[in-house]
């Protein structure tokens, strides 16, 4: 058996004979009817009849023809993934689109870089949002959109809020670290390759004891220059073991949202980042945390 990782969450568990590189989680991810309906709203609340939209990350097809169902002029869209290309201008033929919808095999850098379009466009979509946020190329996106956009040009989502909290969890972080020794074995140098930013988890799955409310840690914007790093502040409402933080986004579409958040069933997993080495935190101190531009968190100091 073997494990597959794929960008977005974890995939699944598959017989190593049916292995391959197809990136399987769109399955789910147009299943998720949540996602799929707040990206509708977010369409119908910006409107995009007879405008030009670039949408970065085509993957089956589904958004780019919903900008072309709900009016848009021309659609040019990117997918860097060879066979989800293939697949798109295939959908894209079959819903009979192919005049409304320009289909780039090409990274979102390299299509601005080809000149192909000659104006920036009047909205520009993008979901490459992995539970983390900044996992699927979040910040080379966000440049490549300040190149194409103007000051006219509608970003969905326009804003994407970060929560989380602290957790006291060794199931969690059992699943990224091993301690102690098997009957004498030793087997720590595993933890080279533990994950130091973050990883999936589906929350509610695993016995935790929170440790804090949720609190907003990040805001992300694709105009914003650079985000740097951002200090959360964190009060403890418990006495425990804090092993990290989960996080979950709310992603603005307009009116409405696409989240990870714990409480929907969506598609996403939810997000743990890990302390480097857990921490005794004490009900009423407030603990200051770093969260770096690649999604790890560091401690910085305890106020009793
Ligand atoms: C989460 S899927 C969303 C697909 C589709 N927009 C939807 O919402 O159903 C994101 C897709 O974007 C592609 N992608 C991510 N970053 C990209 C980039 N910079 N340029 C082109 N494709 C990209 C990935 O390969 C993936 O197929």
């Amino acid at each position: 058996m073997v494990l597959l990782y794929k960008k977005r969450d974890v995939i699944g568990i598959q017989p190593m004979i049916m292995e391959r590189k197809f990136p399987t989680w769109h399955f789910s991810m147009l299943n998720d009817k949540l996602r799929n309906e707040a990206i509708k709203e977010a369409i119908t609340y910006y409107g995009v009849d007879n405008k030009v939209v670039l949408e970065i990350g085509t993957g089956a097809g589904l958004t780019a023809i919903y900008f072309a169902k709900h009016g848009a002029k021309v659609v040019y869209t990117c997918e860097m993934d060879e066979q989800l290309y293939h697949v798109a201008v295939k959908n894209i033929k079959e819903n009979n689109f192919e005049n409304i919808i320009k289909i780039y095999h090409m990274t979102s850098s390299e299509l601005i870089k080809s000149g192909i379009m000659k104006e920036p466009p009047d909205v520009i979509f993008t979901e490459t949002l992995d539970c983390g946020i900044v996992g699927e190329g979040f910040w080379s996106v966000a440049k490549d959109i300040r190149t194409i956009a103007s000051s006219n040009t509608k970003i969905i989502p326009d804003i994407i809020k970060q929560y989380g909290f602290m957790i006291e969890s060794e199931e969690i972080y059992n699943q990224n670290k091993i301690s102690g020794n098997f009957n004498g074995i030793k087997l720590t140098h595993i933890n080279d390759h533990s994950t130091t930013t973050y990883f999936p988890i589906r929350y509610n799955n695993f016995n935790v004891k929170t440790l804090s409310e949720s609190m907003k840690i990040n805001e992300y914007t694709y105009t914003t220059l650079e985000h740097g790093i951002r200090s959360s502040k964190f009060i403890a409402y418990r006495t425990g073991i804090c092993h990290g933080i989960i996080s979950y986004f709310q992603a603005r579409m307009g009116p409405s949202i696409i989240s990870n958040d714990l409480r929907d069933k969506g598609h996403w997993h939810q997000a743990f980042h890990p302390l480097q080495e857990p921490i005794n935190v004490k009900a009423g101190n407030t603990y200051i945390m770093k969260i770096n531009k690649n999604g790890s968190i560091t401690i910085v100091s305890e106020k009793g």
